[in-house]
């Protein structure tokens, strides 16, 4: 089959932020336009708020010809204690053409035991590619959607991040028909509000508020090498983090998920711990230099390099150019939020490394991994400031994590976007 064609509602006839109802009957007839009667739609739905929505203006517009599927990728989350497909199959339990897919042999067989980020990315999304096309064929269904957004589009031509969603090679596919692909996460939010409120679309509640949940899950949080045994720690460091942090939050705002009404920005727009092996190296000379300009003596680099991106646009413009680097990982005692950022955002720029890891409490050594505690703010993932969690209250959270499981230790990312990039990899 030659390649599929693709429809991008890119320039919407409304603006969520603005007219969320009038967007959604624009979507719903650009899906008119490119879904002809007889077509059988396939969408690959992960349980997050952009698949979800995407799936629901679809279901609006073509009801049961809407074959929704779920693949069990193995690297999904444990949210709160239970597994992430088993939630997604009980949200989708109003739609008569849902299925879970188990397809953990699959992806692990791609991704395991892979080195270098983009090759993972790219394991995976082939591994992706293989299981939509075996769901296309197995349900008769010629065209498919995707809950793919602008930032997933951004990154991967600007060749940050191959996102697993973007420029993907199906054989199955004869159409794309990707309705939010213009539109950034608070825009999806919007519609989302709207399609509860007007619609009565009230399962989309579970997912509204959300954390987003990269496609290739924990493969790119268990940095570097995966293997089943980081895996399960990454899991269980993950959803304790996630759960910590989320309880913070409710405390401070009254809510785990804050939305700055003048802003717009998501308070924490992601909270995360990732996993390392403890394998560490030298700190160059350069960076060394760099750090004692900030009275920082103690300093290491963890061995497995991470992706960073360098903001290279004019003002008002923004172009990212990736940065592949070994994180710098500092040991003094820094009780100061105002030179952690300083550190976190001047010392990569200076020296050409994408991110610094600021130690907050450690556990036996011996241990073959290390943990990093990463929570931001922001608008649309283009850019990211970190969630200033009291230092007091990060140790208390490394502590739980030391006392779950066996790591050397536990560090928080003091990086906003750029220089780092929200995830790892
Ligand atoms: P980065 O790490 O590039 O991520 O700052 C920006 C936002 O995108 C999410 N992300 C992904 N989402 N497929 C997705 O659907 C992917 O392959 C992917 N990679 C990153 C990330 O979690 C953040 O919200």
């Amino acid at each position: 089959m030659p390649e599929a064609s693709v429809y991008r509602y890119i320039s919407p006839a409304a603006s969520p932020r603005e007219d969320p109802k009038g967007f959604i009957e624009g979507a719903r007839g650009f899906i008119r336009e490119h879904v002809k009667p007889e077509d059988r739609v396939k969408i690959m739905v992960s349980g997050g708020v952009d698949s979800s929505v995407t799936a629901a203006l679809f279901h609006l517009e073509i009801g049961d010809r809407l074959h929704v599927t779920h693949v069990d990728t193995g690297f999904m989350r444990l949210i709160k204690g239970r597994e992430e497909p088993e939630l997604v199959a009980d949200m989708f339990a109003g739609f008569s053409n849902f299925k879970l897919v188990d397809g953990r042999s699959l992806f692990y067989e791609r991704v395991m035991g892979i080195p270098e980020a983009e090759d993972k990315r790219l394991g995976f999304r082939k591994a992706y590619e293989i299981i939509t096309d075996r769901e296309m064929a197995d349900s008769r269904c010629n065209v498919m959607t995707q809950g793919t957004i602008l930032p997933d589009i951004i990154e991967t031509d600007g060749r940050v991040k191959s996102q697993h969603n973007v420029h993907l090679r199906f054989e199955k596919v004869e159409r794309l028909v990707e309705p939010i692909a213009g539109l950034c996460k608070d825009e999806v939010r919007k519609v989302a509000e709207c399609l509860i409120s007007t619609y009565g679309l009230t399962a989309l509640e579970n997912v509204i508020r959300r954390q987003p949940f990269p496609g290739p899950g924990l493969s790119i949080r268990a940095v570097g090498r995966v293997n089943p045994e980081k895996l399960s720690i990454e899991k269980r460091v993950n959803d304790l983090v996630e759960s910590m942090i989320e309880e913070y939050t409710r405390k401070v705002y009254g809510i785990d998920l804050y939305i700055d009404p003048e802003t717009g920005e998501q308070v924490p727009f992601q909270s995360f711990a990732a996993i390392f092996d403890s394998e560490l190296r030298e700190t160059p000379a350069l960076v060394k230099r760099e750090l004692e300009r900030y009275g920082i003596m103690q300093s290491v680099l963890m061995d497995t390099r991470v992706t960073g991106v360098k903001d290279t646009g004019e003002i008002g413009k923004r172009r990212f150019e990736r940065i592949y680097s070994r994180p710098i990982c500092i040991r003094d005692n820094i009780e100061d939020y105002g030179t952690l950022r300083e550190v976190g955002l001047s010392v990569p720029i200076k020296t050409n490394y994408s991110r610094v890891l600021y130690k907050i409490t450690s556990g036996e050594e011996g241990s073959p991994y290390s943990t990093v505690i990463r929570s931001v703010r922001s608008v649309d993932a283009m850019s990211a400031d970190i969630f200033e969690i009291p230092l007091e209250k990060l140790r208390e959270i490394g502590e739980k994590i030391l006392t779950v499981c066996n790591v050397t230790e536990v560090y928080f990312d003091v990086s906003g976007k750029p220089p780092a990039t929200i995830e790892y990899e």
